[in-house]
């Protein structure tokens, strides 16, 4: 399902602690928490590995950087990343998205107003237009723009030559953009899942730029309810801090940190009341499974979009849920998180199974 849910406001993300999306009010924590420099920039090691030798090899050179696509879920660090890039080759960033650039026209003022060696930063690019895509083929190859003017007896084209850039695209689905685009890209990157131990790094360099006292084991309490991603342990922090004003003189410890995130019903691996009550109704009225996915939603009173799309990704990652084609399943681990006893799950029963040979 190609759902876009971003520009929807149809779905309430900005209610959900865990939503790896960004909202407008991530802004206000993001933006002084960027890292500037690869050496403040926490996890990703083999992205920073690549990274830092393409950009030292580059500036050896006197070169821009080739084309870097930097794709995986979202929350990760993306847009930081492109503002690393730029900070690194001492250029200037300018940070647009796909679904921005309307026109061809559009694009074409973007590039006409960089400077010798800038990145331009293109999230959701693979949410461009065709027409639009067309215009940034030369200007990725050749750096150059080819347009062409009038109609008919009147139709004119011109090669304008546009400074060489660095183009810096983010995808969350790399499998959707198409294979020209693909193949101008001479980087490409993988974002992975942060572990909990370089997440509460990242919360403890937070809490230090934003003046909050943050203890070892809060921030590590957080960082594992943030499902691997810096956006949603940053936006806990933020939350958690006022817990900590209250109960405990400002100070985030285990306790508070516990404290404010089971309040804020996230539970000890980061699911929240909508992903448990969905597992719930799966498990209790369709005993586990296989189920239809607009059975489940309508038993739940949601679109089946919004589980497709919100709930079901972090829920397969972790290896909670399982697509079939009969529908959907909940996994023993899903029964065991929740405290049910999985079917199956007696002497008896690893009997029957062994005697089947399932
Ligand atoms: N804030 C968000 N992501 C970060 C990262 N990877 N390193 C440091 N600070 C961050």
């Amino acid at each position: 399902m190609n759902y876009d849910f971003t520009e929807n406001s149809e779905y309430d993300f900005e209610n959900r602690m865990v939503s790896p999306e960004y909202t407008p009010e991530d802004a206000e924590v993001e933006n002084p928490l960027r890292p500037k420099r690869l050496t403040e920039y926490i996890g990703q090691e083999k992205v920073k590995e690549n990274l830092s030798v393409f950009i030292e090899a580059a500036r050896l050179r006197k070169e821009s950087l080739d084309h870097v696509l930097l794709y995986g879920p979202p929350g990760l660090g993306k847009t930081t990343l492109a503002g690393v890039i730029a900070n690194e080759m001492h250029v200037n960033l300018r940070i647009t998205a796909g679904p921005a650039i309307e026109k061809p026209g559009d694009l074409a003022a973007l590039l006409t107003n960089l400077n010798e060696g800038d990145v331009l930063f293109i999230d959701e690019i693979h949410r461009l237009s065709r027409s639009v895509e067309e215009i940034l083929y030369p200007a990725m190859e050749d750096f150059a723009l080819d347009i062409i003017t009038g109609k008919g007896q009147m139709a004119a084209s011109y090669h304008l030559p546009l400074p060489r850039f660095t183009l810096v695209g983010a995808t969350t689905r790399a499998g959707q953009l198409s294979a020209p685009l693909r193949d101008r890209f001479g980087v490409m990157l993988r974002l992975e899942l942060y572990t909990p131990q370089q997440l509460a790094d990242i919360v403890t360099r937070s809490a230090q730029i934003l003046g909050i006292s943050i203890e070892a084991d809060g921030a590590l309490e957080i960082a594992s309810r943030s499902r691997g991603t810096p956006r949603i342990a940053n936006r806990m922090l933020k939350r958690v801090r006022d817990f900590a004003q209250i109960i405990s003189d400002g100070v985030i410890n285990y306790q508070t940190a516990k404290i404010g995130l089971d309040r804020l019903e996230v539970d000890e691996i980061g699911l929240d009341s909508n992903d448990r009550r969905m597992l719930t109704a799966l498990i209790e009225f369709y005993s586990g499974g296989p189920v239809g996915l607009e059975t489940l939603a309508a038993a739940i009173g949601e679109e089946a979009v919004t589980l497709e799309d919100v709930y079901e990704p972090y829920l397969m990652q972790i290896g909670f849920l399982k697509r079939t084609p009969r529908g959907r399943c909940a996994t023993h681990a899903a029964y065991l998180h929740l405290g049910l006893k999985p079917p199956g799950d007696t002497n008896e029963g690893n009997m029957q199974q062994k005697l089947i040979g399932t």
